[in-house]
């Protein structure tokens, strides 16, 4: 037995001991509580002025690499999509980033993702390479990312 630092060689370990009983039901509210600590600057949400939900965009920064940054999960509202809320969480999701020093940014989409793809791309993300079972067996991701351009930097 040894104990070490999370490696990818892990991930389908840690997603079997996390469906093994019914009381880890909670792995959503505990990243989305906890993102807001270590992301505190970088969780944006779009929220109407009586305070409802409409979308969040949670982006994140590399500890040991300050200038790189992830997008790590953009959600908007069902009932209020292709009405430009993706695109403003993303927009400022990026400049948040970008003020903070990133210069590259990455994340993670289906290939069949058709709107996430679209939206992505008009925001100068293009595919870096499809990453085989990335989030189990069939889920296939691409890698995007997002280079500051020269004039920007
Ligand atoms: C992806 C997502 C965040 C887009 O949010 P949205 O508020 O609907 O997006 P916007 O209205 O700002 O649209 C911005 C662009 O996204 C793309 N897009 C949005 N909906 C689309 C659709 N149904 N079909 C194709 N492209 C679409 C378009 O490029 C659009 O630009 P346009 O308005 O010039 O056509 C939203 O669909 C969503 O929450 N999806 C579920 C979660 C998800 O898939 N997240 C990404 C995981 S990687």
């Amino acid at each position: 037995m040894e104990i070490g630092i999370y490696r990818d060689s892990d991930f389908s370990g840690i997603i079997n001991l996390d469906s093994q009983t019914n009381d880890e039901k909670y792995t959503p509210q505990v990243y989305f509580r906890h993102a807001a600590s270590i992301h505190a600057d970088t969780y944006l949400v779009a929220r109407d002025k009586d305070g409802t939900v409409a979308g969040y965009c949670i982006g994140g920064i590399i500890p040991k690499k300050p200038d790189e940054g992830w997008i790590l999960r953009i959600y908007v509202d069902c009932q209020r999509r292709h009405g430009g809320i993706g695109r403003k969480l993303l927009e400022e999701t990026i400049g948040v980033l970008e003020k903070s020093g990133v210069n590259k940014i990455y994340l993670t989409v289906s290939p069949v993702n058709g709107p996430a793809l679209s939206l992505y791309r008009k925001y100068g993300f293009s595919p870096e390479e499809r990453i085989k079972d990335y989030f189990g067996e069939g889920e296939d991701r691409f890698l995007m990312v997002r280079n500051k351009s020269p004039a920007e930097v």
